[in-house]
């Protein structure tokens, strides 16, 4: 199937969508994305994500290309065009394009393009079964909290995990966990108490770990935001990720190690059942 995607103001066929080679996201990474997940062809938490594009971008001293409201409209206008029910959107948006320069350009237009990825997410096969992952450095750089397009190191670290025979790796800078490959990461002690990583430059600031954090408290969950070690993960009642293209996803081994029952536990079951409810219902 040939999706339309967006490109500077034009829905077009993926195959005829075209990015300048000059353009700084081409050429330095120096562009910032999001993700949005679409469930029964509706966006799961937009506000966030916009919240967060511009905290991306002031942090970069980028334009928006275009407001909220024109970025709502073309999300929808891509669920519609593509039938879209269940899957994501990706959006990108670069310092547009220049000659090279590590300099930023002067009057540069920025970039902006979009498309969408049909995927099942409530009924992903690994939500039942869990996934396996691997402890890896953490080789990023110092603002992670920018959602960039730099990203070569989680791209390294999934295929490291791949070569393992698992899905997915858990960063480790200075001892602790800083989150995953391309998700927050989380566990869960003996208590029932939820762990995980406090906000700063170390991490993205998941739009999912705010929701599930907000729904784990409203249903009473104690929740710590502190960093942990891979070792304490290892000796977890359970462990889990999220983001917006897993949601809640049980971990149910690390490094080899069997977490808790070796099995999704129960808190990240409940977690995963109550932010799809939640989302549903609060999806625009
Ligand atoms: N990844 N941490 C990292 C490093 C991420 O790349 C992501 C998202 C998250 C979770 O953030 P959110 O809950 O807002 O999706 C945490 C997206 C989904 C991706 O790169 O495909």
């Amino acid at each position: 199937m040939t999706r339309t995607v967006y490109v500077n103001g034009d829905y077009l066929p993926e195959t005829d969508a075209k990015i300048s080679i000059f353009d700084r996201g081409f050429l330095m990474a120096d562009a910032v994305y999001e993700v949005t997940s679409v469930l029964d062809g509706k966006l799961i938490d937009f506000a966030g994500h916009m919240t967060r594009l511009h905290r991306s971008l002031s942090e970069l001293d980028m334009d928006a290309p275009v407001t909220d409201a024109e970025l709502e409209a073309i999300h929808r206008e891509l669920i519609n065009r593509n039938d879209l029910t269940e899957g994501g959107i990706y959006l990108q948006v670069t310092r547009g394009a220049a000659d090279r320069d590590f300099v930023f350009p002067e009057n540069a237009t920025p970039s902006l393009v979009l498309f969408t990825q049909a995927k099942p997410i409530i009924d992903a096969p690994a939500a039942r079964t869990g996934i396996r992952v691997i402890s890896i450095p953490d080789i990023r750089w110092g603002r992670r909290d920018i959602k960039t397009v730099q990203l070569l190191a989680p791209s390294l670290g999934k295929m490291q995990a791949k070569k393992a025979g698992c899905d997915d790796a858990w960063q480790i800078e200075d001892g602790y966990v800083t989150e995953g490959t391309s998700n927050n990461a989380y566990i869960v002690d003996e208590h029932g108490t939820l762990i995980t990583r406090d906000l700063s430059n170390a991490i993205l600031h998941g739009i999912t770990r705010a929701a599930v954090l907000r729904y784990a408290r409203e249903h009473q969950v104690r929740v710590e935001e502190r960093s942990f070690t891979i070792e304490e993960a290892k000796n977890a009642a359970e462990a889990f990720i999220t983001s917006a293209s897993t949601f809640v996803m049980p971990v149910v081994e690390i490094d080899g190690t069997k977490i808790g029952a070796g099995e999704p536990g129960p808190t990240a079951k409940r977690l995963r059942e109550i932010y799809i409810e939640e989302s549903l219902k609060a999806a625009v």
